[in-house]
């Protein structure tokens, strides 16, 4: 059983009335994980208090605690894990340990194991890991430590004087490694990771059932995390061979609900999506369509808000060097900044139709 199922099977009412779950984000781009959960507990409508946000850590408490909330959660790129916590206190208060009560959440596993995350080089002169697994051990005798394979893994994590132990709550199975553009029946330098485009898709605000559309899809990375995560995407591209090749990796990974069309996004052939999420084409991509990036914008503009309705969002990635221009269509909600190498860093743009 794992810690999710598990937790789903035991949460008590007591538990559901306000539980703190922390969340801690990946190193690469601790940012992009925050705003990711914003738009994922905006999208499901989730109530939640911030108690803690400081670079890749941040607790959340949740009044009325759902178990579904873990699934929504699972969608998360760029989160390295997230727990629930249960007992936090600080370096110069070693007597909280004795205080320290899972009740019985833990009646049914039977083996566990308590791992510390590091993010940072700072050095714990005490070895936390190892209290906290045998203050377990005393409380719960048949509890076995088992430090490859357990059901229940309590993570701990030290920020500032601060030391958080919580349940986690994270699925680490099938993250990224087989889908990453060379794991793909066809890839070309351009294909995103998989990791950024979750992220992309995250920040659209889309829902499950709900239809995605991204007018450059080249070799169909949005796509392919679009459907996974049971969205459907409709994808634009102008090469039919690309065509082709994008519709392969949609089929290789055995995906739904997709379609791919050969077309020409300056004339969008669709009426209306949830959500256009895209990666712009710069560069080689660009062809000769249009004579600067500015007048494609205004253009591209122009025709992604005739598909979209009011409160919906357009994602978009380009070069910094672009300019945004102002138009009566989106408001600018959020921008981040990816550094590519010395002469390229992309920004992702977070527009919301009004
Ligand atoms: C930056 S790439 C997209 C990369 C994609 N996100 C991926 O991971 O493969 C831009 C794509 O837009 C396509 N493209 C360029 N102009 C287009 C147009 N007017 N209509 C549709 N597609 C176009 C290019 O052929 C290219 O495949």
């Amino acid at each position: 059983m794992t810690s999710l199922q598990f937790l789903q099977n035991t949460l008590k009412q007591s538990d559901k009335e306000l539980t703190k779950v922390f969340f801690i984000f990946s190193g690469d781009f601790p940012k992009l994980g925050y705003s990711e959960l914003k738009a994922i507990l905006e999208i499901y409508n989730i109530d939640y208090k911030v108690l803690c946000i400081e670079n890749q850590f941040c607790l959340i408490s949740f009044k009325n605690f759902n178990e579904k909330y873990l699934i929504f959660f699972k969608r998360l790129a760029y989160c390295k894990t997230f727990a629930q916590l249960i007992l936090s206190f600080s370096e110069d208060e070693s007597e909280s340990f004795m205080t320290f009560s899972i009740h019985d959440l833990f009646n049914s596993a039977k083996s566990f194991a308590v791992r510390r995350i590091s993010v940072n080089t700072k050095k714990l002169n005490i070895n936390y890991e190892s209290i906290i697994g045998s203050k377990i051990k005393q409380l719960y005798p048949k509890f076995i430590v088992n430090l490859n394979d357990p059901e229940l893994i309590f993570i701990i994590f030290c920020i500032n004087d601060s030391i958080f132990v919580g349940l986690e709550l994270y699925d680490h199975s099938n993250r990224w490694n087989d889908r990453r553009p060379r794991s793909r029946p066809f890839f070309l330098p351009f294909s995103l990771y998989p990791k950024l485009s979750r992220a992309l898709v995250n920040l659209s605000r889309i829902k499950e059932e709900q239809m995605l559309i991204d007018p450059f899809c080249g070799t169909g990375s949005i796509g392919i995390e679009s459907c996974m995560m049971n969205v459907n995407f409709i994808g634009i591209e102008l090469k039919h061979w690309i065509c082709i090749g994008a519709s392969k990796n949609f089929s290789h990974f055995n995906l739904k609900n997709w379609f791919i069309s050969q077309a020409d996004s300056l004339k969008i052939p669709l009426y209306e999506a949830n959500s256009v999420v895209t990666d712009l084409p710069y560069g080689i991509t660009s062809s000769n369509l249009y004579k600067n990036h500015e007048d494609f914008l205004i253009y591209i503009f122009h025709e992604i808000s005739s598909i979209l309705h009011k409160g919906s969002f357009f994602v978009f990635m380009c070069p910094k060097s672009w300019k945004i221009p102002d138009t009566n269509y989106f408001i600018l909600v959020e921008k981040h900044e990816i550094y590519v190498h010395r002469n390229l860093t992309r920004v992702i743009n977070v527009l919301k139709r009004c």
